[in-house]
């Protein structure tokens, strides 16, 4: 009797642990065939582990100066309802596919993706982006250092005025 105990005990302990091994081996593939080639990889932890420093824990991916050419740009619709209101069917359209419905990075689309989509609701993380910033990263997307992400780029897609439109969107996100 005292050995069909232990034989189930056994047997149930090495289910406990089949399972859990399926489960981070499962991940482990998908992440290594998005990083791309090791060097970059090894760069790319480097700005997270720094991004991570500067916004906690969940916003862990890179935030690097824009190129001169955005740095000075302001948004000429900023906080204009209108604007708002047009950029909201932008985001809906074109982003919430990735970003998520709410903007958080929960979309469809981001299952698999390294690194994630930005949680574009984070209130605290947008106020510390210029609208210049933002401007470059709709504009120019993410195949570029130190982004390397599937961020696309919007500015043969989107005029000037609806990637305005968008970020004006962006900045009334969890307000
Ligand atoms: C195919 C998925 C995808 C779509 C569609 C997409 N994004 Fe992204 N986006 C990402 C990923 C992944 C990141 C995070 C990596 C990075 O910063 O490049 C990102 C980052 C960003 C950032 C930078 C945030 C930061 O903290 O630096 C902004 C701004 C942004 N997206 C806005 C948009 C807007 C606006 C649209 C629609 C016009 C859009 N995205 C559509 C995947 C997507």
């Amino acid at each position: 009797m005292q050995r069909v105990f232990w034989l189930i005990v056994i047997v149930t302990l090495g289910m406990f642990s089949l399972t859990a091994c399926s489960t981070t081996s499962a991940s482990a593939p998908e992440a290594q065939a998005v990083s791309g080639d090791t060097a970059q990889h090894g760069q790319m932890e480097h700005n997270m582990e720094h991004a991570g420093d500067e916004h906690g824990a969940g916003m862990a991916h890179a935030h690097v100066d824009p190129p001169s050419e955005y740095a000075q740009l302001t948004n000429p619709f900023a906080g204009d309802a209108v604007a708002i209101a047009a950029g909201q069917t932008i985001f809906d359209t074109n982003c919430a596919t990735c970003h998520g419905p709410q903007g958080q990075g929960d979309g469809l689309a981001a299952t698999g993706l390294n690194p994630k989509p930005a949680n574009l609701a984070d209130r605290q993380m947008l106020d510390s982006l210029s609208d210049g910033y933002l401007f470059w990263r709709v504009s120019e997307g993410g195949a570029l250092a130190p982004f390397n992400s599937a961020m696309p780029a919007w500015k043969a897609t989107l005029s000037e005025e609806q990637r305005w439109q968008v970020i004006s969107y962006l900045r009334s996100l969890g307000r």
